[in-house]
């Protein structure tokens, strides 16, 4: 089994001292449908440096956990995949460039220049506190002691380059080494959620813990949103990549600039419906009633919002199944309203299963948190796609789907009525400046 040296922990210590630099919705989407040789290779740069950053922070924290967790054989499988990822970055060997090369990659090219300003500034994520996450725009000044802050906000992810011409071919070969490097690494870090999940069960088992603390909570966050900005940023770079040879209508790497919400929304109630007809037994899933506009389409990444729609929706027909009863011949109707204003979409999902007691509610929000008694085995293969879950039984549905809301400057909420049901809001942020919630 692979095993990090002393010396690449060294390095990894060095790599963590600088803080991540976010990186914002608007910013990704600046490459376009068709990125050139030259650009792509700006952003495997940024990428070259910006991943390790990342991945160093993580290997760090997953070694600093208190009351033993650390030593845990799954958190320590976890964060070898972390070292061993940012070495396969940092040796991936560079092209050697000619000084005219270097020049013409410097110069910004003409098409984009005069736009870029204004999509490139991020702004304060609306749905962090300030000081929250260290590479929150706000709060990078205050560890400007030594300089690093600075020298982090002088590198940038988008750099459109001077495209009049050809490329040298090395600079393709980087591009697509560097890509399928990224592909094996995202691979690796699959199963990262459910091995997680099992070494923080080996701890509780171990240390008889029946329940997580706020720092092991807490943690948990940033590792996950670290998770989502990594992941985020490694599947834009391979479609980036893909789509030089072949265009995707409306995308940019894996945000599409024209999400259609109802059609999002169909299918999640669709799958939803069918993994709770599988897992009841039932002949018809309790119905769900969708209002939204046929055409309202906004910018996101479709996979996120198909996520935490899932997640919640599943959520909602368990609630309505298991307090009507599995039996019954017909259930209260859940209904989803989706709202288009000029800053959010919000997207409520009411239903009647019940509500949820006042004094659980803190918990819903909390990793491992569930009602059901019986937690499903963890496969460590089983989310080798992110989006294929059991109908319930983790406690993570909520806490990730919220961090998914709350990357692109979103949120989510649930307000209960016990006794009746639960009503969950799901806000988007449309304005897409926010920069991710990193530390
Ligand atoms: N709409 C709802 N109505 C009633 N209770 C709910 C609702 N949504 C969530 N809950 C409660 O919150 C708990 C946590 O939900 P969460 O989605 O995080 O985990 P889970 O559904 O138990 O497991 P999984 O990780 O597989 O989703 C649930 O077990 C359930 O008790
Ligand atoms: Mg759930």
């Amino acid at each position: 089994m692979w095993k990090p040296s002393e010396r690449l922990m060294d390095t990894i210590r060095h790599y963590a001292s600088f803080p991540a630099t976010g990186v914002s919705l608007r910013q990704m989407v600046q490459f376009g449908d068709r990125p050139s040789t030259g650009t792509l290779f700006r952003a495997s740069q940024f990428l070259s440096e910006e991943l390790p950053i990342r991945l160093a922070h993580r290997v760090q924290d997953l070694g600093e956990l208190p009351d033993g967790l650390s030593e845990m054989p799954s958190i320590k499988k976890v964060q070898d995949w972390y070292a061993q990822s940012f070495e396969e970055i940092i040796t991936l060997p560079r092209p050697t460039l000619t000084q005219e090369v270097k020049a013409r990659l410097l110069r910004p090219g003409r098409a984009n220049g005069g736009v870029s300003k204004i999509l490139s500034e991020t702004t304060q994520n609306p749905s962090i506190r300030e000081g929250q996450y260290r590479s929150s725009p706000n709060s990078t000044s205050h560890h400007n002691g030594n300089g690093k802050a600075a020298a982090a906000a002088a590198r940038r992810y988008f750099v459109p380059s001077d495209d009049q011409g050809d490329w040298p071919p090395e600079l393709n070969d980087y591009n697509e080494r560097f890509a399928k490097t990224l592909g094996h690494i995202k691979r690796r870090h699959d199963s990262v959620v459910t091995t997680v999940a099992q070494g923080i069960l080996e701890w509780k088992r171990k240390r008889q813990r029946l329940q997580i603390d706020s720092t092991v909570q807490s943690f948990l966050d940033r590792f996950y949103m670290s998770r989502i900005g990594i992941r985020m940023l490694i599947g834009q770079h391979i479609a980036l990549t893909e789509q030089t040879h072949v265009r995707h209508p409306n995308y940019v790497g894996i945000i599409c600039t024209k999400t259609n919400v109802r059609e999002v929304a169909l299918e999640a109630i669709e799958n939803a419906r069918f993994v709770c007809e599988d897992y009841y037994g039932l002949f018809e899933a309790p119905k769900v009633q969708l209002v939204c506009k046929e055409d309202l389409n906004f910018m996101y990444v479709p996979g996120h919002l198909s996520h935490m729609l899932f997640e919640t929706l599943k959520n909602s027909l368990r609630a309505v199944v298991e307090t009507h009863g599995a039996d019954k011949e017909a259930f209260p109707v859940t209904k989803v309203i989706i709202a288009e204003g000029k800053e959010d979409i919000t997207i409520k999902i009411s239903d009647e299963g019940g509500g949820i007691p006042r004094s659980a509610i803190p918990l819903v929000w909390t990793y491992m948190y569930t009602t059901v008694e019986q937690t499903p085995n963890l496969d460590p293969d089983f989310d080798k796609s992110d989006f294929k879950a059991p109908m319930a039984g983790f406690g993570y549905g909520l806490p990730i789907s919220r961090l998914y809301a709350r990357y692109f400057g979103g949120d989510l909420k649930l307000i209960s009525m016990e006794g009746y049901g639960t009503d969950v809001y799901l806000h988007l942020n449309r304005l897409s400046s926010s920069s991710e919630p990193l530390q």
